[in-house]
């Protein structure tokens, strides 16, 4: 497969005249990825602070040991409510204000929610803080994947854009590590200084995209193609003349052209219903990308990685044999923030489909042997260890493909037209299945309910046999392609498994791609 995809760099080398990725790209989008941290830290700590005493007390009677179900379901679930929504409000505002600013101004959301969780020192305010601060973790979640797709050099966009699913396992070490600092304080430092540590990620990114520059993707979509040269220039690190500049911007605008000619931007509703416009027949409508972009973030949650992360000490403690289920806990979260940067390199190698595809057979077989080993020898000290080390195996099978892919994949299927919509509102299916999986999994597993103990695995590996299909039948392979190829190889393959090794025969700029001149062309739309 390696060969096959070697061709897409050798096809872009006939038509283009390429920047080198200079240093700077690179700390560019790797500034970019700390957007990653909000999500991971989030997804970490809520679980700890839930269990702390001092809180548990605070929020119930004193001789509670817990917080009732619907309490832990409202904190958790609220947080899922404002992601969900941040995410597809965001891709609105993305493609109005800017992809920068709309990150900006989720840091400024994000820090309100902070602060009102902070000073609450009751249950209701820390819910409203949580709804907020969740409207801000999903601009975050959506456009920082969006801008770093569009700022990153075609060769090494795999590997940036991973960087943020590692920003996102290092939040959730962070996460675990305050916790744990602070989960046997019986003051209100207990909760609050987890909370209020947050504050410093916002400020962090959101100080820092002052001075990075906006996405020439962005520009050329308003028509600015000045400022879409100026910043495609700092980005590249090459004057605005040379030929590098020119060549790239001629053909993202050549694609944005013919983007424009086909969807109507001109009216809000017309351009969301674009989103889901184009029938099921075209390998490339936008309805068929959207649809592939959603079940994407959700086949991602249902390989069942947050089944460890959320409920993993409780299923370790359920084996019944392991002395320190915390620090299994902290264990396996290590193992995804060590096995995430293996994907910098296997995404450029090897491409997206062997990714998901090897990625998902690794984690069904993983999930088999857990499952199958529980269930023939229950609270058994040798079995439990061999568990624990696959459910390590799987995490790194997690970590090393489906975590980073599915990112990188949603932020690369989408044309210029429809792309900030549909980051969006495939961040929000993410979000949504992530709240499904953390309401029902414990109706599945808890002691007076479902009860199923280590046969979870079989459910988890049902869905990631689910996942080896879905990767198979409709991932496109899109390395090495800028992201106008990627357009234009999904028309010409009609099928994803044709994608591999596919060559562009011409470019958008070559070609006079606009097709009804009735529809309003690029030039004409508003500017920024
Ligand atoms: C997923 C999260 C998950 C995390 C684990 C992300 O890509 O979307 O739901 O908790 O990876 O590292």
């Amino acid at each position: 497969m390696g060969n096959s995809n070697d061709q897409h760099d050798e096809a872009y080398q006939l038509e283009h005249v390429e920047a080198p990725v200079t240093l700077k790209a690179y700390l560019t989008c790797a500034f970019g990825a700390f957007g990653g941290l909000f999500f991971g830290y989030d997804i970490g700590y809520m679980s700890g602070v839930m269990g702390m005493t001092y809180v548990i007390q605070l929020y119930t009677e004193k001789d509670a040991f817990v917080l009732p179900s619907s309490m832990k379901s409202l904190i958790t679930g609220i947080l899922s409510a404002g992601t969900f929504f941040g995410a597809i409000i965001a891709g609105d505002l993305a493609d109005h204000f800017g992809r920068r600013t709309t990150i900006i101004g989720g840091c400024l959301i994000f820090i309100v929610g902070v602060i009102l969780q902070t000073a609450s020192h009751g249950y209701k305010l820390l819910v409203a803080g949580r709804l907020i601060a969740g409207l801000g973790v999903g601009f975050e979640s959506a456009i920082v994947i969006l801008y770093l797709s569009e700022i990153a050099p075609r060769k090494v966009r795999g590997a940036l854009v991973s960087g943020y699913q590692f920003c996102i396992t290092i939040g959730i070490l962070l996460a675990s590590c305050v916790n744990y600092g602070t989960q046997n304080r019986m003051d209100t430092g207990s909760y609050r200084i987890p909370i209020a540590i947050q504050f410093l990620w916002a400020l962090i990114l959101g100080v820092g995209l002052f001075f990075l520059p906006e996405s020439p993707r962005f520009f050329v979509k308003k028509g600015r193609f000045d400022r879409a040269a100026n910043s495609l220039s700092r980005i590249r690190g090459q004057p605005e003349d040379s030929t590098y500049i020119k060549d790239e911007l001629k053909e993202i605008v050549a694609n944005a052209e013919y983007e424009a000619s086909l969807v109507p931007t001109d009216n809000y509703w017309a351009s969301w219903a674009a989103c889901f416009s184009g029938g099921l027949r075209r390998p490339n409508s936008n309805l068929r990308l959207t649809i592939l972009g959603t079940s994407l973030q959700m086949m991602q949650q249902l390989t069942g990685i947050n089944f460890i992360f959320y409920f993993g000490t409780v299923f370790f403690q359920s084996l019944g044999t392991i002395s320190n289920p915390f620090l299994i806990g902290l264990i396996t979260t290590l193992v995804n923030v060590c096995s995430t940067p293996i994907s910098f390199w296997l995404i450029e190698r090897f491409g997206r489909r062997p990714l998901l595809i090897y990625g998902a057979i690794g984690m069904f077989l993983c999930e088999l042997v857990v499952g199958i080993a529980g269930t023939v020898k229950p609270n058994d000290t040798t079995v439990a260890s061999a568990q624990i080390a696959f459910i390590c195996i799987y995490i790194f099978f997690f970590a090393s493909t489906w975590g980073p892919g599915a990112w990188v994949i949603i932020g690369e299927i989408f044309p210029i037209s429809i792309r900030s919509r549909g980051v969006g509102l495939s961040t929000a299916s993410n979000w949504l299945w992530n709240c499904i999986i953390a309401v029902i999994t414990p109706y599945l597993v808890d002691k007076d309910r479902g009860n199923l103990g280590s046969k979870v695995f079989f459910l988890w590996g049902g869905t990631c046999f689910l996942c080896i299909l879905f990767a198979y039948f409709l991932i496109w392979e899109t390395k090495g392609l800028t992201l106008e190829q990627v357009d234009q190889m999904m028309e010409e393959c009609g099928t994803a498994r044709r994608s591999v090794g596919w060559k562009p025969s011409t470019t958008y700029a070559a070609t006079s791609f606009v097709a009804h001149d009735s529809k309003p062309k690029i030039e004409e739309r508003e500017s920024v």
